[in-house]
């Protein structure tokens, strides 16, 4: 099934005018995946759309493929078209994984999806070491870390091209900082920093962009509401799956955020988690400047409540167990 589309064409107009990239989606056919192809075949920097899965690739490449926008889709369908479906890749973007279900041990869901994370990182290793990587895969803090042990171990690791997607904490926070501010989301930019389950994440409500100020009721409230965004879906949701489409819909906008750091635009900022100095943990979430080559600036915390400093520590300690349990899935 692979080459729904002629290669030459494709290469055509990748060289034409303003810079284009090739992007790989990585269980292109799942919950997420689905929603997320549509997306970046509307993005207008992609000229290469590849949409990898282990199943149903075939029908989700035909479907978006009818898409009238830019972008050439290409399917590959198994493990032995994963070295095609990545060779030239200059973003690859990873929603591939077992989602949690009702009953399903945190621990089961991570050896699951460290297995297939490590898997597709070794991939990336041999096809396209130099491409940018967007993991969205959970359980976020251990898989990244599952991920650079793969990089390390086949020589190709770059502290700047790899990135834990965590924009859907962010986007959230935006969301529900502007309901409680009665403003536009679109107005709304928080910082949320520190990891990507539970306590880890740490919305910085003392940062938020245009400054405001919020009573201590209301930071718990917020604080609370972003952490457990997760919960709201799950339930809501009633047993028929988590949150797909604002994920979809984050997984997006930080492609669109490194693929604009890419091609050379100034000022490109996210947050994500990415190897870090900024506290004692080897992997932390904070704002991060996007360039051409990946991650070329790491911010600081910046001036942190007293709540925040409390925070902090929790997300710290949680965070540090987590960061091991996936360095050890792979040295052990
Ligand atoms: P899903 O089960 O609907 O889709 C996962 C897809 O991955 C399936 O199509 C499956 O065939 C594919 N897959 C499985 N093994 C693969 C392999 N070895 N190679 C390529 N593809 C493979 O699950 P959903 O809801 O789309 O979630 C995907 C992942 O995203 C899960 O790990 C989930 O926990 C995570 N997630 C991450 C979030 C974040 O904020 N970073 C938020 C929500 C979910």
């Amino acid at each position: 099934m692979e080459g729904s589309s002629s290669l030459g064409r494709a290469d055509c107009r990748a060289k034409g005018g303003a810079p284009r990239f090739k992007v790989a989606i990585l269980g292109a056919a799942g919950r997420i995946g689905q929603p997320l192809a549509m997306l970046m075949k509307m993005n207008p920097l992609v000229s290469v759309l590849h949409l990898y899965d282990v199943v149903n690739a075939p029908g989700v490449t035909a479907d978006v493929s009818h898409m009238d926008t830019g972008a050439v889709v290409r399917g590959f369908l198994g493990q032995p078209q994963l070295e095609n479906a990545l060779t030239g890749m200059d973003l690859v973007i990873i929603p591939a994984g077992v989602p949690r279900k009702p009953g399903m041990a945190r621990d089961d869901l991570f050896k699951m999806n460290a297995g297939i994370v490590k898997t597709l990182a070794e991939g990336i290793a041999k096809c396209c070491p130099r491409a940018i990587v967007n993991l969205v895969c959970n359980p976020l803090n251990s898989t990244v870390p599952v991920a650079v042990e793969v990089f390390k171990k086949a020589g190709t690791f770059d502290p700047k091209r790899l990135l834990g997607v965590t924009t859907l904490d962010v986007v959230r926070a935006n969301t529900f900082v502007a309901e409680v501010l009665g403003v536009d989301p679109r107005e709304v930019s928080v910082p949320v920093v520190g990891g990507h389950a539970g306590v880890t994440i740490l919305p910085l409500l003392s940062q938020v962009n245009p400054p405001c100020s919020f009573t201590p009721e209301e930071v718990n409230a917020l604080t609370d509401r972003i952490q457990n965004g997760r919960t709201e879906v799950v339930e809501a949701k009633a047993g028929a799956g988590s949150a797909t489409l604002s994920m979809a819909y984050a997984a997006a906008k930080f492609a669109d955020a490194c693929l604009r750091g890419m091609r050379g635009d100034a000022g490109v900022v996210e947050c994500s988690f990415v190897a870090s100095q900024v506290t004692k943990l080897p992997f932390f979430a904070t704002k991060v400047r996007l360039g051409r080559t990946g991650v070329e600036e790491i911010f600081p915390l910046g001036p942190l409540s007293e709540y925040e400093r409390n925070e902090l520590e929790k997300a710290k300690k949680e965070l540090a167990e987590s960061i091991q349990k996936g360095v050890f899935f792979i040295r052990n």
